[in-house]
């Protein structure tokens, strides 16, 4: 990837700022735990994984502010201050996920050392981002046995490099397809109401040179009748016990169709995207945005003032609906396997 969505640089964190892509190229470097929150918040960094990610350094950027602080009161303070960047976004469950994990090993040091201490919370944000690099490469790998020589595939919203610390997980799978030689097509929905589709999707999958067409989300179903579409690849925010799963909002109408029209529909995601506390879909939290993303756009008001509005940011796919889960333990089959399309057999689990 010619660019990093998030990276540690000499004591700071640096992130892509996506807000202002495609026109744009800007990083913004933070070493203030509340900016990284703010900028979660913001979309400055958004992607499951990718917020994960940026609320682990939050979190070792905090214990970092108390100048002179006793390891415990320090514990202490780092657990109200995860409660707080774990609501910064209460969909993806990667945010809980990664934060829990930097405050369980900060909790877990028994020294009185805070530098120590700091350095812990530190390396396991480290750990993450790492991690999730190693993922999203074996998302790719095992995904791309799906793909054959010629197909033409649907995405929706961003689930690439720029929503993740490595080279993403609906996107890893293309790209690796696309390392093998495989000629791919990619439709991609622009993705209202912020166009991460148009912006970010279509901006990473050029710079990879693959075959790429940007298409309005209403614009799917007169695809599928027309087999333009071989199957489908979404991303996801978390997917529960039963399967169901939460995915940037149009993924639901996406799957409905793609059942209606016989295309595999598939969701990639990593281990840390799996929440088995939660039983059903049902249960998700869902995230609502402000009414501006629908009524303004580029500063110029496009609906009446004073227009109510309701702007759910995620929605849920039910399990019935999905070919297969695409994981970096393997390919575990959904409610729609009916065997043939899915070549390899279930290797992962819910974790
Ligand atoms: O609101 P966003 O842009 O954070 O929503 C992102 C998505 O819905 C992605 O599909 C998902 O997080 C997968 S990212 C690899």
């Amino acid at each position: 990837m010619k660019f990093k969505t998030i990276e540690p640089i000499k004591g700071k964190i640096r992130i892509l700022d996506q807000r202002q892509l495609p026109l744009k190229i800007v990083y913004k470097d933070y070493d203030d735990f509340r900016d990284i929150i703010e900028s979660i918040k913001r979309l400055e960094i958004r992607g499951a994984p990718a917020i994960g990610i940026a609320g682990a350094f939050a979190l070792a950027l905090a214990a970092r502010a108390e100048v002179k602080i006793d390891p415990e009161r320090l514990k202490c303070l780092l657990t109200d201050v995860a409660m707080e960047i774990k609501s910064a976004r209460p969909t993806a469950v990667n945010l809980s996920w990664a934060v829990d994990r930097a405050l369980k090993a900060a909790c877990l040091y028994e020294g009185d050392n805070l530098e120590e201490l700091r350095i812990v919370i530190w390396d396991e944000a480290i750990n993450i981002l790492r991690e999730d690099e190693q993922m999203c490469h074996a998302i790719g790998q095992k995904g791309a046995k799906l793909i054959k020589n010629g197909d033409t595939i649907l995405t929706h919203c961003n689930a690439g490099a720029l929503g993740t610390g490595g080279i993403g997980t609906a996107l890893a799978i293309i790209y690796t397809a696309h390392n093998q030689g495989k000629r791919i097509r990619v439709y991609a929905d622009e993705t209202r109401p912020i166009l991460q589709g148009a912006r970010l999707t279509c901006w990473e999958l050029m710079q990879a040179g693959i075959d790429t067409v940007l298409i309005c989300d209403n614009m799917v179903g007169f695809l599928m009748k027309q087999k333009k579409i071989d199957l489908v690849i979404v991303g996801a925010d978390r997917i529960v016990k039963n399967g169901d799963f939460a995915n940037k909002i149009g993924t639901y109408g996406v799957a409905v169709l793609a059942e209606k029209h016989k295309v595999p529909f598939y969701t990639a995601a990593p281990s840390s995207s799996f929440d088995n506390h939660i039983a059903s879909g049902e249960d998700i939290p869902i995230e609502e945005r402000s009414p501006n993303e629908i009524t303004i756009w580029n500063e110029i008001q496009i609906a009446p003032a004073g227009v109510k509005v309701y702007n759910p940011a995620f929605d849920i796919t039910p399990a019935e609906l999905v070919t297969a889960y695409i994981t970096d333990k393997g390919i575990i089959p959904g409610g729609r396997c009916g065997g043939e399309t899915v070549p390899t057999p279930p290797s992962g689990e819910f974790n």
